[in-house]
């Protein structure tokens, strides 16, 4: 067994991951600030973890709760594109200072490795599809830009001070627990919630911007793997499905699921938007031994199913 911690864990995939390592059997610690994870998303399992509500931008009192631990999966970060454009200054306190913080502590806690939750955002506007690692990236905005930083501090780490890390480029993770009630939020989940409440969904462009939406457990399943993986260590790995789908065709992937004939709103495109986001697999399917499980169809039903159990008014 041995002793895992979580940054981000009451968070939208941190909770998940939480959840697969405790059925496993491992020891599991939670880092978290509650500034957009949720408690209630741990409520069922608080008992079985040791949580710490701390925030990354302050190193010093979150280096002791690094003592002892074997491996780090750091998913603690600022989400949002549009968020970081406004307020680009606590992204980067958070997701670059942040992300340097918790690789001093890991590095001085002699961890054995540390997973990273970077981002597909990191290719911007490249024109190339599917996404390969080997492509130039480009990022288009504070988050992105925050993303990819975190990606050359890990292999910095991992050539310098011999921590092994590995940076994940996660494609618009959606799936159970992703919050819809903030303007920040994923798009899967303010478009469930809007249909459930009966609200117009809106889309931000003509709606032709397409998206490798991978459903949760395939993201637990490839950040598990690259925290044992032999030969990941100091490498950059996408992780989606390998397939993409626009706005306009997810709405009507929802028509079908909820048996309605919804038209969404289209309003102006979202400043530093990416057009068209598809995953080469390739390198995670060799080195990891990463293959989705789930497909875009069948998460987007699942996913349903859930926030019609959460959104349900009380009986
Ligand atoms: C980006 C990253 C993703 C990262 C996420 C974190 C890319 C390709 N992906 O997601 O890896 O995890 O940031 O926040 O950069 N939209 C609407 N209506 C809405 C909300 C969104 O049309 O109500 C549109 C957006 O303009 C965008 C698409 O939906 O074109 C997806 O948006 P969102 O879910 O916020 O994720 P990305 O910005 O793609």
């Amino acid at each position: 067994m041995a002793v895992y911690l979580v940054t981000g864990g009451s968070g939208f995939i941190g909770s998940h991951v939480v959840d697969e390592l405790l059925r496993r059997g491992e020891t599991v610690r939670v880092l978290d600030n509650l500034s957009t994870g949720r408690r209630q998303n741990l409520s069922k399992v608080i008992d079985r973890i040791e949580f710490f509500e701390l925030d990354i931008r302050n190193l010093e009192k979150i280096r002791p709760v690094f003592a002892g631990v074997d491996y780090v999966i750091h998913l603690a970060a600022l989400p949002s594109v549009p968020r970081s454009v406004k307020d680009p200054l606590t992204s980067n306190a958070v997701n670059i200072d942040g992300t340097l913080h918790v690789l001093l502590a890991s590095r001085d806690a002699r961890v054995k490795r540390l997973v990273f939750a970077a981002s597909s955002s990191a290719y911007g506007d490249n024109p190339i599809l599917p996404r390969v690692e080997t492509h130039i990236p480009h990022p288009l905005s504070p988050y992105a830009l925050g993303k990819l930083t975190g990606e050359y501090y890990c292999r910095l780490f991992t050539d310098l001070y011999g921590l092994e890390c590995v940076a994940l480029r996660y494609f618009n993770i959606f799936g159970p627990r992703q919050n819809p009630d903030s303007p920040y939020s994923g798009v899967l989940s303010l478009f469930i919630a809007a249909y459930i409440r009966g609200q117009t969904p809106t889309i931000f462009g003509d709606g032709e911007q397409s998206r490798d939406f991978t459903y949760v457990p395939n993201c637990v399943q490839a950040t598990l793997l690259a925290s044992q993986a032999a030969g990941a260590a100091g490498k950059v790995m996408n992780v989606g499905v390998g397939r993409s789908h626009t706005l306009n065709q997810t709405v009507e992937m929802l028509n079908d699921i909820f048996g309605r004939k919804v038209v969404p709103s289209y309003g102006p495109p979202r400043e530093g938007d990416v057009r068209e986001s598809l995953a080469d697999i390739s390198l995670a399917r060799q080195t990891l031994g990463y293959e989705p499980k789930v497909h875009y169809a069948e998460g987007l039903r699942k996913t349903v199913e859930w926030y019609r159990r959460e959104l349900a008014p009380p009986a």
